[in-house]
């Protein structure tokens, strides 16, 4: 299994999902559900900057894959009345594709780049003095010939989206006037989504219905969308298409999602730790083997989440399960150490 058919994952599952998502973005900062600190400092700027007639300062975007970076980039051109422009960092491959996307920008407007911590360093350069005084040099020629030009740009903004802040070099991200860190949503904003998702897919639902997918979302409205998805399949076959607690409780369980959003491997790690090693510590190395998955994979898909729900614990001497995790799935901690 790979991260992009888990459906528990963060990341895009395929193209059916992107067209899905389309319909389901927020375009305005009000229709926005949560991230209340980055609203609150976005909508601030944003307004400054209008009041002044000038570009929007760059953005940088940061945190894990499905909680809406996309999206607000998108908010972010609409709150500013301006155009948007949309590329990712593996895309622009040469100066060239960036000089390309440069000249078609209008006064004041957004440029989008997704993974911008994947640009190519000679890419990244030329945008050094695009973002900082509005103009890039360009070589012009070959040979003898080569000479430099000048190249003035409008004045634009600059929006990047990363799952790290701490992948970009320090020059790229000192270049940002306005950071925003995006958190996991709380549950009763991933509910609300959930209800507005529904509204837009004409489904019907109860609160206790979206409550029940929210929990099991881990924090991210791209999870709790696809989930609802499924859930309103189920919900359509068994129950008149009404989507109740019993009937979102019954289609997760039969999606091997359960109460706290953990799937079939997530406890098939939790679940080998306590009934072969006491519960730890254990390495990493070691619960791979155990569970047929390769060592990254397991760090990179499994264990974050784990340790973000305080189910895994790292050590010096290797991963521990917590009480919680007992409790969890059902052990008596007691009797198994
Ligand atoms: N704050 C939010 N309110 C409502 N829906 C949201 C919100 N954030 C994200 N979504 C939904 O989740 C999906 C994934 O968001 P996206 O912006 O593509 O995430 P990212 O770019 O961070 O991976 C979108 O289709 C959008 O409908
Ligand atoms: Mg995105």
């Amino acid at each position: 299994m790979t991260e992009e058919n888990r459906i528990v994952s963060g990341e895009q599952i395929d193209g059916e999902e992107v067209t899905i998502e389309k319909s389901l973005r927020p375009v305005t900062m009000s229709q926005y559900i949560g991230q209340d600190k980055v609203k609150r400092e976005l909508s601030i700027y944003i307004e400054a900057a209008k009041r002044r007639e000038e570009a929007l300062d760059h953005v940088l975007l940061y945190g894990p894959p499905g909680l809406g970076k996309t999206t607000m980039a998108m908010v972010i051109a609409n709150e500013m009345n301006v155009g948007i422009r949309t590329t990712s960092g593996p895309a622009i491959e040469r100066q060239g594709d960036l000089v390309a996307l440069l000249n078609e920008l209008e006064p004041g407007d957004v440029l989008f780049i997704d993974e911008i911590h994947r640009m190519p360093r000679v890419v990244e350069e030329m945008l050094y003095s695009a973002m900082e005084d509005f103009f890039i040099d360009i070589i012009v020629g070959e040979g003898p010939n080569a000479h430099p030009v000048h190249f003035p740009l409008p004045p634009f903004t600059l929006v990047g989206a990363t799952t790290r802040a701490g992948l970009l070099s320090a020059p790229l991200r000192d270049r940002f006037g306005i950071v925003a860190h995006m958190e996991y949503y709380q549950e009763k904003d991933l509910a609300e989504i959930v209800l507005r998702s529904a509204d837009i897919f004409a489904t019907e639902i109860e609160a206790s219905g979206a409550i029940e997918i929210a929990l099991r979302s881990r924090g991210t409205p791209r999870i709790a969308n696809r989930l609802l998805k499924r859930v309103r399949d189920f919900a359509q076959v068994e129950a008149e298409g009404i989507v109740t607690k019993e009937i979102a409780d019954q289609a997760l369980y039969m999606l091997n999602v359960d109460k706290k959003g953990l799937d079939y491997i997530d406890q098939k790690i939790l679940k080998a730790m306590i009934e072969l090693y006491q519960g730890g510590p254990v390495g990493l190395t070691t619960i791979a083997v155990n569970i047929g998955e390769e060592t990254e994979t397991v760090e990179d898909m499994y264990e974050p989440y784990l340790i973000q729900r305080g189910f895994l614990k790292r050590t010096q001497r290797g991963r521990i399960v917590t009480a919680l995790a007992y409790e969890h799935l059902g052990y008596d901690q007691s009797t198994e150490k």
